[in-house]
């Protein structure tokens, strides 16, 4: 199953307009059909390969363990961010739904981009989380 992830507004923007066309927007969009949930892409052993992270987009990433669930913020090449994956109101995990992710508990949304807080009854952003690129791979720090 091909994993379809979203372009981000703020990353649509920093492409040329020929790079943003019909084929792009009708590439971005869920999985399956009739859904607009992305899965997150999993890394069950801690560490996902830097090439299954696309570029200019943003990807929530099932890292395994504890707390598994990190969005990865890519630009172009090394260019990584990464926010925790759980809402900042009370912890349940986020879905991403576009370029947005949304709390499932009570309606917070958070921008995929740059995980501010979009609709509340969140109201701090969420935090960075510490990743590496090491051998092609991205890991999350613990
Ligand atoms: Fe997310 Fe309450 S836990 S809105």
């Amino acid at each position: 199953m091909e994993r379809r992830p979203c372009l981000s507004r703020r990353h649509a923007l920093l492409l040329p307009t020929s790079a943003v066309g019909v084929g792009t927007l009708a590439a971005c969009g869920p999985q399956e059909e009739g859904s607009d949930n992305p899965e997150p892409l999993r890394a069950d052993d801690g560490s996902v390969p830097l090439d299954e992270v696309p570029e200019n987009a943003s990807t929530m990433v099932n890292f395994g363990g504890q707390q598994p669930f990190v969005l990865l913020v890519r630009g172009a090449g090394d260019d990584l961010t990464a926010y925790s994956g759980y809402c900042t109101h009370n912890g349940c995990a986020l879905s991403q739904l576009q370029d947005e992710l949304d709390c499932p508990c009570h309606g917070s949304k958070f921008d995929a981009d740059t995980g501010e807080v979009l609709a509340g009854p969140a109201t701090r952003h969420l935090p960075q989380i510490d990743v590496v690129v090491e051998d092609g791979a991205v890991r999350r720090v613990r």
